[in-house]
């Protein structure tokens, strides 16, 4: 969509109030190069308020109620979330499509109360390895998409979409990179069949075993606008590398256009 690259950092169950302070710190001496946030668990959103206030790195929440208040013994509302600073929520992760069930449905009205609430839904999509080895993957894009263009309609642009492979997340095995630019461009032409969207009119980034050797080349790919990062983000060196990694991509990129113009 711009020149400028996104990194996401998903803590999932991870991550302690000292880690946030140790993220924030190394950000403070090393600086953030690029748009850069991190989703911590929810009891520690009010610990990302504190150290991150002050410094250019947000925070977001991995996923958040379906209903907008109420009485709904355990869930977290988005507006809840907005109210400890968060900018980003990421919601439909594999690991919660899959562990418990979560619906393409419940996914687009959860991406609709993340925008109501004022912040940004990172919507995850991806199909498993078997999906892709039964030639699935086409068909399984456009079923978690279709939702997201019915519920969201024009605010569809206002989502940040990830692909992540279920077979890349935690496996060390990241989707090389032709079929990532392959699936984005399908990704590409589902969106702009569905909704009319035109090429680059949301945010799009790859997630599933990013780390700092694999993110330059990923983010290289043609259509990958960012990264979304799981067990890399743990380690602040390692996060703030892949920032650095998105700094020169939008460079390299900056130079492309003047060249080009
Ligand atoms: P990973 O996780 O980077 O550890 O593969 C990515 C994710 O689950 O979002």
């Amino acid at each position: 969509m711009s020149a400028n690259k996104v990194v996401i950092g998903n803590w999932k169950m991870h991550g302690s109030p000292a880690d946030l302070w140790d993220l924030a710190n190394a950000v403070q001496r090393d600086g953030l190069p690029c748009d850069a946030a991190i989703c911590v668990p929810f009891p520690l959103l009010p610990a990302a308020h504190a150290a991150l206030l002050a410094s250019p790195l947000r925070w977001g929440a991995q996923d958040c109620s379906v209903h907008a208040g109420g009485a709904h013994t355990g869930e977290v509302s988005a507006e809840l979330i907005a109210r400890l600073g968060a900018r980003y929520v990421i919601v439909g992760h594999s690991e919660r499509r899959s562990g418990l069930g979560e619906s393409d449905a419940v996914v687009a009205e959860k991406a609709h109360r993340v925008l109501a609430a004022g912040m940004t839904p990172v919507v995850c999509i991806g199909e498993t390895s078997a999906e892709r080895d039964a030639n699935e993957t086409a068909a399984v894009l456009r079923r978690q998409l279709a939702p997201l263009v019915r519920v969201l309609g024009r605010a569809l642009s206002a989502v940040v979409l990830a692909y992540e492979p279920v077979w890349s997340i935690g496996s060390g095995d990241c989707a090389a990179p032709g079929v990532i630019a392959d699936t984005l461009g399908l990704i590409e032409r589902t969106l702009h069949f569905q909704a009319g969207m035109h090429q680059g009119a949301m945010r799009v980034l790859y997630g599933g075993s990013v780390n700092p050797r694999n993110a330059t080349a990923i983010m290289a790919c043609p259509g990958v606008d960012g990264v979304l990062v799981g067990g890399a983000s743990l380690q602040p060196a390692d996060f703030l590398d892949i920032c650095r990694a998105a700094k020169r991509m939008a460079n390299d990129r900056e130079m492309v256009l003047i060249q080009g113009s």
